[in-house]
């Protein structure tokens, strides 16, 4: 009601504000996710430059870690087949040119870091170390071994990367892929380390039937995690105005329903993850993909994905040497995403709402109950609503379960004058820094009620505490 009569007013003095409503559909809630929906990769690459700046024991990696706790940490990609585990040797020293080494040292720091931090383990096994046409386990037994030993616990456990983008001279066949994804999860067994996940294929993209032809021919009875990559675009050709074109955002809608289509269909009863993922491959799209543009897409992307059915999303990178698309840059400071991410994990819980808004294609929402896990304690009932305007204009428009109940607003906003391209995010106006390398800053909410305003190229999170949603209590 409120919104109507505003847009009256408003239409009569300025014509630049669109009125829409949001349908929050009732009962039942499409789906559940856990407090682990959101997680982060690190590229097995950073093991070869000996983890850059990630240094496990500085005070202000170990802050901003537990900021986004609890987590999965996926050490894969690529660069997976070219690591070899060596327990003798002590440096980094490079087996060859493009093969590598990871030290004893290498997998204790690891280990000890997410222990130390809360966050659960997903290492990507080199599956290039072959003999006669089949993956050769000695490697991977001697690190099974030694992990056993250590007792370390790590969560999962991956064979190779992007099966479907190996050049010709190294390619494997899906057929292949699942034979030796079946001796994969018989030598993990055999091993006798602590339960764990046999996550696969990690293809690059849905759209060259990899997936679901490695999951026919076998495949589906060796993972327990189906899993597929997305990035939007080559980050070497990504442009600013990509970040907030709806056409691109609803590209990945396509892609995640139909990778959860052929992950229902070949492989029932499994989860469906999305296994390394961001906006732009390649290391992404300098001066953009870092910067609070890049939000639009990981909150959008996240929203689809809950939606859509994943139970996990795994953003590609939690910090990386030579890359644009980090949580924190190479200096070991939080990019926008970074603080996106940290409300995401404190504010959204399950289970998740179908959301429906079709007045104003440039406003993305969507809504699940809010996660009453966080130490900020919000109770039975509460709703957490997550919106964008990709538009050029601000936008007005009732919450819906909000009507005169008192709304917490955390809205972003870009954090400088650079706009789009600010390394920078405003919480409520004021800009989000660490204070010090041992806590977070206050995150706190606006406390508000009715009509929402929200600006062009702003994003939020409005949680309701008193929405008595039922699904919620
Ligand atoms: C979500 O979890 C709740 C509580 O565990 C359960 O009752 C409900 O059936 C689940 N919903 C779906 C769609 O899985
Ligand atoms: C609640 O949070 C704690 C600490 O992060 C975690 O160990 C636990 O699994 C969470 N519970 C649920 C139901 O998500
Ligand atoms: C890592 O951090 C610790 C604690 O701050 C510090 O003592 C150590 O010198 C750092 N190591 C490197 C290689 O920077
Ligand atoms: C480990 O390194 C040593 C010394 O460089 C080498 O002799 C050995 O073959 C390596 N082991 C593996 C498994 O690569
Ligand atoms: C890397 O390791 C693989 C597996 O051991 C081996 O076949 C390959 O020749 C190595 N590459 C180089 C360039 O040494
Ligand atoms: C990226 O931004 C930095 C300053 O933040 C600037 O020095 C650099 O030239 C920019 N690079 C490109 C390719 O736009
Ligand atoms: C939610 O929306 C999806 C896609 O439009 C639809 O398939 C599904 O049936 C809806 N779920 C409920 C519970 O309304």
């Amino acid at each position: 009601m409120a919104c109507h009569l505003w847009a009256f007013i408003l239409f009569v003095y300025t014509c630049n504000v669109s009125c829409i409503t949001i349908n929050i559909e009732s009962a039942p809630a499409v789906r559940n996710i856990s407090s682990k929906f959101v997680g982060v990769c690190v590229d097995s690459v950073t093991i070869r430059y000996r983890w850059g700046n990630m240094n496990f024991t500085s005070p202000k990696l170990l802050t901003l870690a537990k900021g986004i706790s609890p987590s999965y940490l996926r050490i894969g990609g690529t660069p997976c087949n070219y690591v070899i585990f060596n327990k003798t040797q002590h440096t980094s020293q490079l087996a060859s040119d493009t093969n590598f080494t990871m030290t004893v040292a290498d997998w204790d720091n690891l280990n000890h870091f997410v222990m130390n931090v809360g966050w659960d383990l997903i290492f990507d096994f080199n599956v290039f170390l072959r003999k006669n046409g089949q993956w050769d386990p000695t490697n991977a037994m001697e690190l099974l071994k030694y992990t056993v030993k250590q007792g370390y616990k790590p969560a999962g456990y991956e064979l190779g990367n992007e099966p479907d983008d190996i050049p010709e001279e190294d390619a494997i066949s899906p057929q292949q892929l699942a034979k030796d994804f079946a001796s994969f999860k018989s030598v993990l067994t055999a091993s006798g380390v602590p339960p764990f996940l046999t996550i696969g294929p990690d293809t690059a993209g849905i759209t060259k039937s990899y997936t679901g032809r490695f999951l026919q021919a076998g495949g589906a009875n060796s993972v327990d995690v189906c899993t597929v990559h997305h990035y939007y675009e080559k980050g070497s050709t990504a442009a600013l105005k990509d970040f907030t074109d709806r056409n691109i955002l609803d590209k990945f809608k396509t892609e995640v329903e139909s990778f959860v289509r052929t992950c229902n269909e070949k492989a029932p009863g499994k989860q469906c993850w999305l296994g390394e993922t961001s906006s732009c491959y390649s290391g992404g799209a300098v001066n953009i993909s870092d910067r609070y543009a890049a939000g639009f897409m990981w909150l959008d992307k996240l929203g689809l994905s809950a939606v859509n059915g994943l139970q996990t999303v795994l953003r590609q990178s939690f910090y990386g040497v030579y890359v644009r698309y980090s949580l924190l840059d190479v200096n070991l400071n939080p990019n926008p995403d970074y603080w996106l991410t940290v409300l995401y994990k404190r504010l959204v819980g399950s289970p998740v709402f179908n959301v429906t808004q079709t007045e104003d294609p440039n406003v993305r929402v969507y809504a699940h109950c809010t996660n009453r896990n966080s130490s900020i304690g919000y109770k039975p009932g509460s709703i957490t609503v997550y919106i964008m305007n990709i538009g050029s204009e601000t936008v007005s428009t009732d919450i819906p379960f909000s009507s005169s109940k008192t709304q917490e607003r955390y809205i972003l906003s870009p954090g400088d004058d650079n706009g789009l391209t600010s390394q920078f995010v405003k919480l409520n106006g004021v800009v989000l820094t660490l204070p010090n390398d041992y806590e977070l800053p206050p995150l706190r909410p606006l406390y508000s009620q009715g009509t929402l305003q929200l600006e062009a190229y702003n994003m939020g999170y409005i949680v309701i505490p008193d929405a008595m949603k039922a699904e919620c209590l």
